[in-house]
Protein backbone atom coordinates (compact mmCIF):
# COMPACT_ATOMS: atom_id res chain seq x y z
CA UNK A 1 0.00 0.00 0.00
CA UNK A 2 3.17 2.42 -0.42
CA UNK A 3 2.57 5.93 -2.07
CA UNK A 4 4.83 7.98 -3.42
CA UNK A 5 5.87 9.37 -0.31
CA UNK A 6 5.13 7.17 2.38
CA UNK A 7 6.71 3.47 1.91
CA UNK A 8 5.49 0.59 3.91
CA UNK A 9 6.93 -2.55 3.75
CA UNK A 10 6.61 -5.83 6.27
CA UNK A 11 9.36 -7.45 8.15
CA UNK A 12 8.67 -10.30 10.28
CA UNK A 13 5.87 -8.82 12.60
CA UNK A 14 7.08 -5.77 11.95
CA UNK A 15 5.22 -2.98 9.58
CA UNK A 16 8.34 -0.45 8.60
CA UNK A 17 6.62 3.01 7.19
CA UNK A 18 9.06 5.37 5.87
CA UNK A 19 8.54 8.89 5.43
CA UNK A 20 10.27 9.11 1.79
CA UNK A 21 10.34 13.00 0.17
CA UNK A 22 13.93 13.55 0.66
CA UNK A 23 13.78 16.53 -1.83
CA UNK A 24 11.84 18.38 0.44
CA UNK A 25 13.85 16.99 4.02
CA UNK A 26 10.66 14.53 3.85
CA UNK A 27 8.48 17.74 5.05
CA UNK A 28 4.37 16.45 5.41
CA UNK A 29 1.96 17.77 2.91
CA UNK A 30 -1.49 17.05 3.85
CA UNK A 31 -1.44 14.28 1.31
CA UNK A 32 1.03 12.16 3.13
CA UNK A 33 -0.53 12.96 6.17
CA UNK A 34 -3.61 11.00 4.74
CA UNK A 35 -1.89 8.00 3.73
CA UNK A 36 0.45 8.03 7.04
CA UNK A 37 -3.17 7.81 8.58
CA UNK A 38 -4.30 5.26 6.49
CA UNK A 39 -1.24 3.40 7.17
CA UNK A 40 -1.23 3.32 10.99
CA UNK A 41 -4.76 1.88 11.10
CA UNK A 42 -3.61 -1.13 8.20
CA UNK A 43 -1.23 -1.86 10.47
CA UNK A 44 -3.37 -2.10 13.15
CA UNK A 45 -5.97 -3.73 11.37
CA UNK A 46 -3.41 -6.86 10.09
CA UNK A 47 -3.43 -9.55 12.20
CA UNK A 48 -0.09 -10.07 11.11
CA UNK A 49 1.64 -7.48 12.50
CA UNK A 50 2.67 -6.78 16.16
CA UNK A 51 4.71 -3.71 16.17
CA UNK A 52 5.22 -0.53 13.81
CA UNK A 53 8.22 1.29 12.94
CA UNK A 54 8.28 5.03 11.74
CA UNK A 55 11.24 5.97 10.27
CA UNK A 56 12.64 8.66 7.99
CA UNK A 57 15.27 8.50 4.54
CA UNK A 58 18.07 10.01 3.28
CA UNK A 59 19.28 11.60 6.79
CA UNK A 60 15.71 13.20 7.62
CA UNK A 61 13.20 12.30 9.95
CA UNK A 62 11.05 14.98 8.34
CA UNK A 63 11.02 18.91 8.51
CA UNK A 64 7.57 19.06 9.59
CA UNK A 65 4.71 20.52 7.76
CA UNK A 66 5.39 21.37 4.34
CA UNK A 67 5.18 25.22 4.25
CA UNK A 68 3.87 25.95 1.27
CA UNK A 69 1.14 22.88 0.99
CA UNK A 70 0.27 24.65 4.86
CA UNK A 71 -0.35 27.77 2.76
CA UNK A 72 -2.70 26.54 -0.21
CA UNK A 73 -4.03 23.62 2.08
CA UNK A 74 -4.59 25.07 5.64
CA UNK A 75 -6.04 22.63 7.84
CA UNK A 76 -9.81 23.95 8.37
CA UNK A 77 -11.10 21.12 11.27
CA UNK A 78 -10.88 17.56 12.82
CA UNK A 79 -11.67 15.90 9.43
CA UNK A 80 -8.58 17.18 7.57
CA UNK A 81 -5.65 14.84 7.01
CA UNK A 82 -3.06 16.31 9.79
CA UNK A 83 -5.83 15.66 12.46
CA UNK A 84 -7.19 12.57 11.13
CA UNK A 85 -3.20 11.68 11.83
CA UNK A 86 -2.99 12.73 15.25
CA UNK A 87 -6.28 11.29 16.31
CA UNK A 88 -4.99 8.20 14.75
CA UNK A 89 -2.03 8.09 16.84
CA UNK A 90 -3.79 8.75 19.82
CA UNK A 91 -6.02 5.55 18.94
CA UNK A 92 -3.03 3.24 17.84
CA UNK A 93 -3.17 0.16 19.35
CA UNK A 94 -0.22 -1.70 18.16
CA UNK A 95 2.97 -0.26 19.59
CA UNK A 96 4.48 3.12 17.78
CA UNK A 97 8.23 2.57 17.65
CA UNK A 98 10.33 5.97 16.19
CA UNK A 99 13.80 5.88 14.40
CA UNK A 100 15.30 9.59 14.43
CA UNK A 101 17.68 10.66 12.47
CA UNK A 102 18.38 14.58 11.27
CA UNK A 103 15.87 16.58 11.38
CA UNK A 104 12.49 15.95 13.39
CA UNK A 105 10.74 19.74 13.58
CA UNK A 106 7.71 20.22 14.26
CA UNK A 107 5.30 17.46 14.12
CA UNK A 108 7.98 15.59 13.46
CA UNK A 109 9.07 16.01 17.53
CA UNK A 110 5.14 16.42 18.73
CA UNK A 111 4.55 13.19 17.15
CA UNK A 112 7.07 11.24 19.61
CA UNK A 113 4.93 12.37 22.72
CA UNK A 114 2.62 9.28 21.29
CA UNK A 115 5.15 7.03 20.78
CA UNK A 116 6.00 4.25 22.91
CA UNK A 117 9.77 3.94 22.02
CA UNK A 118 11.94 6.72 20.42
CA UNK A 119 15.36 6.75 19.39
CA UNK A 120 17.73 9.00 17.48
CA UNK A 121 21.23 9.87 16.89
CA UNK A 122 23.46 12.33 17.70
CA UNK A 123 22.31 14.26 14.41
CA UNK A 124 18.67 14.41 15.44
CA UNK A 125 17.56 18.16 15.11
CA UNK A 126 14.53 17.88 17.83
CA UNK A 127 12.32 21.32 17.67
CA UNK A 128 9.22 22.75 17.63
CA UNK A 129 9.33 26.07 16.20
CA UNK A 130 5.86 26.84 16.09
CA UNK A 131 6.08 30.00 18.14
CA UNK A 132 8.82 31.31 15.93
CA UNK A 133 6.67 30.55 13.08
CA UNK A 134 3.87 32.99 14.95
CA UNK A 135 2.09 29.88 15.61
CA UNK A 136 0.87 27.69 18.77
CA UNK A 137 1.90 24.60 20.26
CA UNK A 138 -0.30 21.38 18.48
CA UNK A 139 0.01 17.72 18.55
CA UNK A 140 -1.47 17.59 22.15
CA UNK A 141 2.25 18.90 23.40
CA UNK A 142 0.83 21.56 25.68
CA UNK A 143 -0.35 18.83 27.65
CA UNK A 144 2.17 15.43 26.89
CA UNK A 145 5.00 17.97 27.13
CA UNK A 146 4.70 19.33 30.12
CA UNK A 147 3.84 16.23 31.59
CA UNK A 148 6.62 14.01 30.02
CA UNK A 149 9.64 16.61 30.71
CA UNK A 150 8.32 19.07 33.16
CA UNK A 151 6.65 22.53 32.97
CA UNK A 152 10.02 25.09 32.92
CA UNK A 153 11.67 22.16 30.30
CA UNK A 154 8.24 22.31 27.98
CA UNK A 155 8.14 26.04 28.00
CA UNK A 156 11.45 26.48 26.90
CA UNK A 157 11.92 23.94 24.22
CA UNK A 158 8.14 25.69 23.13
CA UNK A 159 8.84 29.23 23.60
CA UNK A 160 12.66 29.63 22.73
CA UNK A 161 11.52 27.15 20.06
CA UNK A 162 15.23 26.00 19.80
CA UNK A 163 16.54 22.98 18.60
CA UNK A 164 16.99 20.24 21.72
CA UNK A 165 20.24 18.62 22.04
CA UNK A 166 19.39 15.03 21.87
CA UNK A 167 21.22 13.33 24.80
CA UNK A 168 19.35 16.47 27.01
CA UNK A 169 16.35 15.01 25.33
CA UNK A 170 16.94 12.05 26.50
CA UNK A 171 17.64 12.95 29.74
CA UNK A 172 14.56 14.74 29.95
CA UNK A 173 12.49 11.58 28.89
CA UNK A 174 11.54 12.45 25.29
CA UNK A 175 13.49 9.86 23.53
CA UNK A 176 14.66 6.34 25.12
CA UNK A 177 17.93 5.96 23.38
CA UNK A 178 20.69 7.71 21.17
CA UNK A 179 22.77 5.60 19.08
CA UNK A 180 25.24 6.10 16.12
CA UNK A 181 23.99 6.79 12.99
CA UNK A 182 25.68 3.92 11.54
CA UNK A 183 23.39 1.65 13.82
CA UNK A 184 20.24 3.33 13.94
CA UNK A 185 18.40 1.27 11.71
CA UNK A 186 19.95 -2.22 12.96
CA UNK A 187 18.91 -0.90 16.52
CA UNK A 188 15.35 0.02 15.95
CA UNK A 189 14.92 -2.82 13.64
CA UNK A 190 15.99 -5.34 17.22
CA UNK A 191 13.77 -3.26 19.18
CA UNK A 192 11.06 -3.72 17.20
CA UNK A 193 11.91 -7.48 16.65
CA UNK A 194 11.94 -7.68 20.24
CA UNK A 195 8.90 -6.08 21.22
CA UNK A 196 7.42 -8.27 18.59
CA UNK A 197 8.39 -11.36 19.92
CA UNK A 198 6.95 -10.47 23.61
CA UNK A 199 3.32 -12.03 24.15
CA UNK A 200 1.23 -9.91 21.84
CA UNK A 201 -1.65 -9.94 23.69
CA UNK A 202 -0.66 -8.85 26.75
CA UNK A 203 2.04 -6.23 24.83
CA UNK A 204 -1.37 -4.56 23.28
CA UNK A 205 -2.98 -4.37 27.12
CA UNK A 206 0.03 -2.93 28.41
CA UNK A 207 -0.15 0.04 25.91
CA UNK A 208 -4.33 0.21 26.37
CA UNK A 209 -3.68 0.39 29.98
CA UNK A 210 -1.24 3.20 29.72
CA UNK A 211 -2.89 5.60 27.16
CA UNK A 212 -6.51 4.73 28.28
CA UNK A 213 -6.44 7.43 30.95
CA UNK A 214 -5.51 10.20 29.05
CA UNK A 215 -6.68 9.02 25.42
CA UNK A 216 -10.12 11.01 25.46
CA UNK A 217 -7.83 14.26 26.97
CA UNK A 218 -5.54 14.16 24.57
CA UNK A 219 -7.90 14.07 21.48
CA UNK A 220 -9.63 17.11 23.25
CA UNK A 221 -6.34 18.98 23.30
CA UNK A 222 -5.66 17.83 20.02
CA UNK A 223 -8.31 19.92 18.91
CA UNK A 224 -8.42 22.79 21.02
CA UNK A 225 -4.81 23.47 20.56
CA UNK A 226 -6.01 23.09 16.41
CA UNK A 227 -8.38 25.67 16.57
CA UNK A 228 -5.87 28.09 17.79
CA UNK A 229 -3.44 26.52 14.96
CA UNK A 230 -5.33 27.35 12.53
CA UNK A 231 -6.54 31.09 13.45
CA UNK A 232 -2.37 31.76 14.21
CA UNK A 233 -2.02 30.40 10.30
CA UNK A 234 -4.04 32.65 9.12
CA UNK A 235 -2.30 35.51 11.37
CA UNK A 236 0.32 38.11 10.17
CA UNK A 237 2.84 37.20 12.73
CA UNK A 238 2.83 33.64 10.32
CA UNK A 239 2.42 35.40 7.27
CA UNK A 240 5.84 37.55 8.13
CA UNK A 241 7.58 34.21 9.89
CA UNK A 242 6.75 32.44 6.48
CA UNK A 243 7.91 34.68 4.31
CA UNK A 244 11.25 35.00 6.26
CA UNK A 245 11.53 30.99 5.12
CA UNK A 246 10.45 31.16 1.70
CA UNK A 247 12.95 34.10 0.66
CA UNK A 248 15.78 33.13 2.93
CA UNK A 249 18.25 31.97 0.35
CA UNK A 250 17.75 34.42 -1.95
N1 LIG B 1 8.22 23.04 4.14
C1 LIG B 1 8.47 23.20 2.83
N2 LIG B 1 9.68 23.00 2.30
C2 LIG B 1 10.66 22.62 3.12
C3 LIG B 1 10.47 22.44 4.50
C4 LIG B 1 9.17 22.68 4.99
N3 LIG B 1 8.87 22.51 6.28
N4 LIG B 1 11.62 22.08 5.07
C5 LIG B 1 12.52 22.02 4.08
N5 LIG B 1 11.94 22.34 2.91
C6 LIG B 1 12.57 22.38 1.58
C7 LIG B 1 13.47 23.58 1.42
O1 LIG B 1 12.72 24.72 1.02
C8 LIG B 1 14.40 23.09 0.32
O2 LIG B 1 13.70 23.15 -0.89
P1 LIG B 1 14.44 23.73 -2.21
O3 LIG B 1 15.61 22.81 -2.42
O4 LIG B 1 13.40 23.60 -3.26
O5 LIG B 1 14.85 25.13 -1.86
C9 LIG B 1 14.56 21.61 0.65
O6 LIG B 1 13.43 21.26 1.45
C10 LIG B 1 15.80 21.29 1.44
O7 LIG B 1 15.79 22.09 2.62
P2 LIG B 1 17.04 23.00 3.07
O8 LIG B 1 16.52 24.08 3.95
O9 LIG B 1 17.83 23.40 1.88
O10 LIG B 1 17.86 21.92 3.92
P3 LIG B 1 18.79 22.20 5.18
O11 LIG B 1 19.45 20.91 5.44
O12 LIG B 1 19.59 23.43 4.98
O13 LIG B 1 17.77 22.52 6.38
C11 LIG B 1 15.80 22.19 7.73
C12 LIG B 1 16.82 21.55 6.75
C13 LIG B 1 14.73 21.16 7.96
C14 LIG B 1 16.52 22.54 9.04
C15 LIG B 1 15.24 23.48 7.12
O14 LIG B 1 14.80 23.19 5.80
C16 LIG B 1 14.07 24.05 7.88
O15 LIG B 1 14.25 24.72 8.88
N6 LIG B 1 12.84 23.79 7.38
C17 LIG B 1 11.64 24.35 7.95
C18 LIG B 1 11.21 23.57 9.17
C19 LIG B 1 9.92 24.09 9.70
O16 LIG B 1 9.81 25.23 10.10
N7 LIG B 1 8.89 23.25 9.68
C20 LIG B 1 7.54 23.61 10.00
C21 LIG B 1 7.20 23.26 11.39
S1 LIG B 1 5.52 23.71 11.77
Amino acid sequence: MSSEHILTRTEGAVRVITIARPEKKNAFTSAMYAVLARELAAADADAAVRVVLLEGSAGAFTAGNDLADFLANPPSGEDTPVFRFLLQLVDQQKPLLVAVDGPAIGIGTTMLLHADYVVVTPDARLQMPFIALGLSPEGGSSLLLPRLVGQLRAAEWLMFAEAIDPERAREAGLVNAVVPKGELATFAMARATALAAKPAGSVLLAKKLLRDPYRAEIKAVILREGVHFVERLGSAEAAEAFQAFFTRKR
